[in-house]
């Protein structure tokens, strides 16, 4: 979809934001209407999920760049930006409804992606003596968490005017036993649209008892534009000297062997397609790139570049930001072969048309000491940052 920028000075857009919150506080919500007329947040009808009314929240930046999210399941619908000659497009895969992204099984586009993003093996695990049991909903394991996850959930939204952007909280408690998980779990997720067109994921939680979590967002890009095709040719960077190998059902094995040598060696750009059909034991067991690399040994809290991803052909470069020890890599294997998916504005999704690059901790934790750990205890708070942000190059 192309638009044209907006251009607003930083003061301009400052005033009409202000301006728009006052008018918000002041008048009535109605469906059909945006609540403020402030070129950073807007809200409309994005339809009904359960009988309840979802929205949709436009974050726009001063270099014109957008941000859709709705608060249902706190997904990404739309993120557009320039190309190297200032040309708007979407770069990530979605629906035009709420109701789509049900009706038409969405394979997790955009959400945030919990309590447990990943897997966990036959959906069983066992923290402080107690064994839980999950929905194995991706045949034999435990997939982005069960049934009904976050990404399948109603959450409160607040946007706002913060000093880095305009942002949108997002807030869900997940009651005690939800989808098999101990613990209420108070979960706030924040996206903020920064002024150098960054994405800024803030995740917050905390429990009344001891449970385990990873939180993401699974945001599928294609810099090209949503719907332009394979992103084979697109060039990844990922800072991992090493990864965490599976097994057939995709299931950590344990170790963390070096990528040297395998084509899970990004430690210098090389397009995603270069390697991908090599005869290799790993591609094989993740029907292309569906793994977990290694940044970091802890959940230390520290900010990092972990990957980049250029596009050559719109000079688009993603640079993804996080303080997680762990990356996945998916390239979009079970995107249909055949009949295209439907998507937004009238696109098209096919195999491997998009990638995404989930900020988490390792897949399994739960069940593998020596992975960094996913426990959450009372009086702890979990904490989260990524940032997905558009350069041109
Ligand atoms: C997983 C894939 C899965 C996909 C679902 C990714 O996070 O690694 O195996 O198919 O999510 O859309």
């Amino acid at each position: 979809m192309k638009r044209p920028p907006i251009f607003l000075t930083l003061p301009a857009l400052i005033a009409l934001t202000l301006g728009a919150c006052q008018d918000a506080n002041d008048s009535q919500k109605t469906d059909s209407e945006p609540v403020s007329d402030s070129p950073a947040i807007q809200e409309e009808p994005f339809g009904t999920i359960d009988g309840q009314e979802v929205r949709l929240y436009t974050l726009t930046n001063a270099n014109g760049v957008q941000a859709k999210i709705t608060n249902y399941g706190g997904i990404v619908v739309s993120f557009i930006a320039p190309d190297k000659n200032g040309e708007m497009a979407d770069v990530v895969l979605g629906f035009d409804s709420a109701d789509e992204y049900v009706s038409k099984e969405s394979p997790y586009f955009g959400c945030i992606t919990g309590r447990y993003a990943n897997r966990i093996a036959k959906g069983k695990f066992t923290l402080d003596g107690q064994e839980y049991t999950l929905a194995t909903n991706n045949d034999p394991n435990h997939l982005h968490g069960g049934d009904k996850g976050f990404d399948k959930r109603i959450w409160k939204a607040e946007p706002m005017e913060t000093t880095d952007g305009p942002a949108l909280k997002l807030s869900y408690t997940s009651p005690d036993g939800e989808e098999g998980y101990p613990g209420t779990l108070e979960t706030t997720v924040t996206y903020t649209l920064t002024a150098d067109n960054g994405l800024r994921i803030d995740y917050q939680a905390t429990t009344d008892k001891p449970t385990v979590l990873n939180l993401t967002n699974h945001s599928y890009f294609n810099l090209g534009g949503h719907g332009s095709g394979t992103i084979l040719d697109h060039e990844l960077m990922i800072a991992a000297d090493r990864y965490t190998p599976i097994d057939e059902t995709s299931i950590p094995l344990g170790d963390l062997p070096s990528v040297e040598g395998t084509p899970f060696d990004f430690r210098k750009p090389t397009a995603i397609g270069a390697r991908i059909g090599e005869d290799n034991e790993q591609l094989k067991n993740g029907l292309g790139y569906d793994h977990n690399f290694v940044i970091k040994d802890s959940r230390d809290g520290k900010l990092q570049l972990v990957a980049t991803v250029h596009d050559p052909e719109s000079g688009r470069l993603l640079e993804v930001e996080s303080d997680e020890p762990g990356l996945q890599l998916y390239v979009g294997n079970f995107l249909p072969k055949d009949e295209p998916m439907k998507g937004k504005d009238g696109k098209e999704y096919s195999y491997r048309e998009a990638f995404c690059l989930e900020a988490q901790t390792f897949p399994d934790s739960p069940n593998q000491a020596d992975f960094p750990s996913p426990v959450l205890r009372p009086g702890e708070t979990y904490t989260q940052t990524t940032i997905y942000r558009l350069k041109v190059k």
